[in-house]
């Protein structure tokens, strides 16, 4: 029984073999349920260690699966054992490859994690819908004038998918900087329709022009997004195989 139902561009793949291009985003869904011991062998002494802080059996499981699944499809990419992979961080615990490879990014929400791989900066954000009875307030608070003002204007269902569209898109923006929740939130605009793209972008730093959006949900009840300081990406959709 699959439980997340994929969507259907998420097809089965194996790590090792990929084709990284220039403009290529490579999207794999790894649902976070079954067995953690192959995966889980991967993780290294400070993995372990972090694993160990978990409270829930549960918790460990989607860790050492997701962790594990996001060193096997580095290696594939690298040419090494997943143990191999070496990670580095950034100021604000952005983690990158140590040495030379692709940039990547996880997320995960709910049982399920989307590992993005570029040869560009990229963000991901992954979001299972569920009924927020704070939507409202949570919007207000967090997005831009004009993004409420755009949610505000809608009701129901496409309220919702308007929300967590906004939510993940912004969210894989700082997660592409790298910068987490030091940066307001407010300082940048996304859209909120079927269409994803940067309307505006007001740190001083960055080009909106020079940024694009993807939708890469990869079920019916998920959301997520991909922000990348690149055009014109190619976006191949995997399901990591064996999970
Ligand atoms: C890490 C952060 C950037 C994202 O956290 P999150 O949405 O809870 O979690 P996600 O599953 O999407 O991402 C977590 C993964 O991102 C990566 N990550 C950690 N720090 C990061 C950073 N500074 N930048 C990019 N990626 C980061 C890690 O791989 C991490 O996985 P791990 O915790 O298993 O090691 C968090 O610090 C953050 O800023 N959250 C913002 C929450 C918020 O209020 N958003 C409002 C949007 S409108």
């Amino acid at each position: 029984m699959d439980e997340f139902a994929l969507h259907a561009a998420f097809a089965v793949a194996s790590p090792g073999g990929q084709n990284l291009g220039a403009c290529d985003l490579h999207v794999w869904a790894v649902p976070l349920t079954g067995d953690p011991e192959q995966l889980g062998a991967h993780l290294s002494k400070a993995e372990n260690q972090r694993l160990s802080r978990f409270h829930f059996a549960d918790h460990r499981r989607r860790y050492q699966i997701g962790h594990g699944a996001l060193r096997a499809i580095l290696a594939g990419y690298l040419g090494c054992g997943p143990a191999d992979v070496e990670f580095a961080s950034g100021p604000r615990g952005k983690p990158y490859l140590a040495g030379p490879g692709p940039h990547f990014n996880l997320s995960h929400s709910g049982k399920l994690a989307l590992i993005g791989v570029a040869n560009f900066e990229v963000g991901i954000d992954l979001e299972k819908v569920r009924r927020l009875d704070s939507l409202t307030e949570i919007a207000r608070k967090h997005f831009s004038a004009s993004e409420f003002a755009a949610l505000d204007a809608l009701h129901g269902d496409a309220r919702e998918l308007a929300f967590y569209r906004c939510w993940t898109r912004k969210e894989a923006y700082i997660k592409a900087v790298g910068e987490g929740l030091s940066m307001p939130l407010d300082i940048f605009d996304v859209s909120l329709d079927e269409q994803p793209r940067f309307l505006a972008i007001r740190d001083g730093k960055e080009d909106a022009a020079r940024w694009s959006l993807q939708d890469v949900s990869p079920a019916a009840d998920f959301v997520a997004a991909a922000a990348m300081r690149q055009h014109g990406v190619r976006v191949q959709r995997h399901r990591l195989a064996g999970s």
